[in-house]
């Protein structure tokens, strides 16, 4: 059974550097890829309240067979719940959907810059819900350096991880630099660049990271999918990942990385495919107001 390596966050708990991402995907989907995942030996399942899965991964966690203690299970709280009482209704409703009695990871989802009061006292929640041990680690996602800053002046425990999109198209260096110098371990979400398929800025020429020329190439050298050598790098550059998978083949194959090792050579290879592309929204606009524009138009 292979698992993942784990990290001692900035509180002294572990977390696998690997686990399932379910964005994306419906209940039943993300239900089903939770229980082939732990079963291929994931030990950390990332969920959302936003993504609307939460009950389709708890079920799997408590369906697994495998402790409550071995598994770390992440969710993250969704802008419109930000606010102190507001966060502390929405973490209890995780925990009900999750049927869960705690969460090992809650994280703030974005850092929604236009009510940023908000989004300290929604932090503050989480202190709380950590102190009274409903939640095991605090952190962040989507969060740039000055927002980091913004809300280390706030309160009072450093988010443990921040959650970013990170892949070799948009590697931001500067940001996982940034994180290290507080204690916050980078955590990368679309980690093999599907956030460019599932969200192409146009539809007739989607980018397919896994498909660059230097990668393939790289892959080929060591027998590896290009998938794989992807989660290695961000493995060796001491980068968490969560790669998302509904297919049980590639759920298996994603987790397969911890036998083999890419050379200084591939490492720098890989670091220079950088674009600076992001693909998701940007972190400084990204709000309730922005989307409610954006559902508006
Ligand atoms: P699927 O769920 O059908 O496997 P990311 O986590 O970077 O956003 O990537 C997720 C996307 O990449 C999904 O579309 C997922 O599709 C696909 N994917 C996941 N694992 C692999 C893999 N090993 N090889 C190719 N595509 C993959």
């Amino acid at each position: 059974m292979k698992t993942a390596p784990t990290v001692v966050l900035n509180n002294g708990l572990a977390m696998p550097m690997l686990g399932l991402g379910v964005y994306m995907t419906s209940g039943d989907q993300a239900n089903a890829a939770a229980e082939e995942a732990i079963a291929a030996g994931y030990r950390l399942i990332d969920t959302a309240a936003a993504y609307g899965n939460e009950v389709g991964v708890g079920s799997a966690v408590r369906s697994s067979g495998v402790s409550r203690a071995e598994l770390f299970i992440t969710t993250k709280l969704w802008i419109a719940d930000y606010g102190y009482d507001e966060a502390l209704r929405a973490v209890d409703q995780s925990l009900h959907n999750l049927k869960l009695d705690h969460i090992d990871l809650m994280l703030l989802h974005w850092p929604a810059p236009s009510g940023f009061d908000r989004t300290i006292a929604a932090y503050r929640a989480l202190e709380r819900m950590h102190e009274q041990g409903a939640i095991k680690a605090t952190g962040v996602s989507n969060f740039t350096e000055a927002q980091l800053d913004h809300l280390d002046d706030a309160v009072g425990i450093t988010p443990a991880v921040n959650q970013v999109e990170l892949h070799p198209y948009f590697s931001q260096t500067s940001l996982v630099k940034a994180n290290q110098r507080r204690g916050i371990l980078t955590q990368a979400w679309s980690p093999i660049g599907g956030i460019y398929i599932n969200h192409p800025a146009d539809p007739n020429q989607v980018t397919e990271v896994l498909n660059d020329p230097g990668l393939v190439e790289i892959a080929t050298h060591h027998a590896r999918s290009p998938a794989q050598v992807v989660l290695r790098w961000h493995f060796q550059s001491g980068v968490a990942t969560i790669p998302k998978s509904v297919n049980p083949e590639r759920i298996r194959q994603n987790i397969d990385i911890f036998d083999f090792e890419l050379s200084q050579k591939d490492m720098e290879a890989i670091g220079l495919l950088n674009r600076d592309a992001r693909a998701g929204a940007h972190p400084d606009v990204f709000d309730l107001d922005f989307l409610t524009k954006l559902l508006q138009k």
